[in-house]
This record gives structure tokens, C-alpha cells and sequence, in this order.
């Protein structure tokens, strides 16, 4: 037993923050290891990432589902044969339904491309290239069932550069992203950060 935290990351795409979360972890002093990897999409990429570096991986197509209740008890049932602790939304591109949530409340946390609250949603980059900000960001936070919405865990600041491009931000801001990502996992996984009454608690 190695007592680090069985953390699984539920993916639906490129799988870099994944592949950023396995190499903190590959650290045997890091306080959780990655266990499995959840991807709704067959295609994803990510899967190739979690192969490679032997880590358990499902595949858990959407589409099979009559409901997102039916989907979210099947992603809840490959948690806890895991034997799961904490999960890492990193890219999963499905809206859980509330009681998946409300079960892993608290072990359940995403990262997103903005500095929240500002920017929630889809095409983020674009949003924050419309709107005429200089500084972007991105956020990790537990998830509640509103989207985008719950207690911030940590922050990091991107800087929007005249001339930026959704191509250029979508670049500049992963790069904060696999940085910060580690950091507030490792935060989760010490006990520094908890969710209590709806608020983040630092201790
Ligand atoms: C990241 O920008 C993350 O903030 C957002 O989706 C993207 C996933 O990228 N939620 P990747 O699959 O980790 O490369």
C-alpha cells in the first residue's frame, strides 16, 4: 500500500492536463496516484496517453445511455471498482447529472480555461477575446451541479497579448493549465483544501 490517493481523471479528448497529472504522480513523493482513466469518447487521444503509461483506462460511451443518470451511475460504478478517493475532470466534455455530483461532492474537481467566474461555458478563448480583457487564466474548482460555478481551488493568470488569436490563447493557456492543475490536486489530495457548506476551506 502506497497510501497515496486513488485519483481518477475523466477525460473526453487530447488529454494533455492527463497527461500532466501522470507525470506529477510519477513522483513517488506526490500524494496521489493516477488509477483510472474515464473517457466518454473512444477516439480521445488521452486514452493513448494513459496506455502508454500503463494506467487502468474505460471507455464509457455517452450514446449507450438512455440517460445521463444511466451514464453517470455506470462512470460511478467504475469509480468504486477502482476504488476511487478523488476524480479530475480534465477535458470531460459531459455535464453530470446532480446526483453524481452530490455523491462525489467534495472528491470531485475540473479544471477550466478561464479565470472563473468569469468565461463560464463553451469557446471560452473566443469569449475572452470578445469581450476585450488582458488577462486570462484558467481555474481549478470543485464541481457543484451548477456549471462552472463551484469553489475556486486555485488561480493562475494568463497574460491576452495584443494580436492574440484563438489559436495563440488556446495554446498559451494549457500551458498554465499543467502547471496548475498538479499543484491543486496535490492541495486536494493533502487535506489543505476542502469543500464544507458550499465554500472552500483552506487548512
Ligand atoms: C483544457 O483547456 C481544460 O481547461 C478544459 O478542456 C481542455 C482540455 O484539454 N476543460 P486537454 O484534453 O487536457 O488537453
Amino acid at each position: 500500500m502506497s497510501g497515496r490517493v486513488r485519483t481518477a481523471v475523466l477525460i473526453s479528448g487530447r488529454g494533455s492536463n492527463l497527461a500532466a497529472l501522470i507525470a506529477a504522480a510519477r513522483e513517488p513523493e506526490y500524494p496521489a496516484e493516477i488509477v483510472l482513466v474515464v473517457s466518454n469518447v473512444e477516439a480521445a487521444a488521452g486514452l493513448v496517453i494513459a496506455r502508454g503509461a500503463g494506467v487502468s483506462n474505460a471507455v464509457i460511451p455517452h450514446g449507450n445511455y438512455s440517460s445521463r443518470e444511466a451514464f453517470d451511475d455506470e462512470i460511478d460504478r467504475a469509480l468504486r471498482a477502482a476504488k476511487v478517493a478523488l476524480v479530475c475532470e480534465a477535458g470531460f466534455m459531459r455535464i453530470h447529472s446532480h446526483p453524481f455530483v452530490r455523491k462525489w461532492e467534495g472528491r470531485l474537481i475540473n479544471i477550466h480555461p478561464s479565470l472563473l467566474p468569469s468565461f463560464r461555458g463553451i469557446r471560452v478563448h473566443q469569449q475572452v477575446l470578445d469581450s476585450g480583457v488582458r488577462v486570462s487564466g484558467c481555474t481549478v474548482h470543485f464541481v457543484v451541479p451548477e456549471l462552472d460555478s463551484g469553489p475556486i481551488i486555485a488561480q493562475a493568470a494568463v497574460p491576452v497579448h495584443p494580436g492574440d488569436s484563438k489559436a495563440t490563447l488556446s495554446a498559451r493557456v494549457p500551458e498554465a493549465e499543467h502547471v496548475l492543475y498538479p499543484k491543486a490536486l496535490r492541495m486536494v489530495a493533502e487535506g489543505r483544501v476542502k469543500l464544507e457548506g458550499g465554500k472552500a476551506v483552506f487548512v
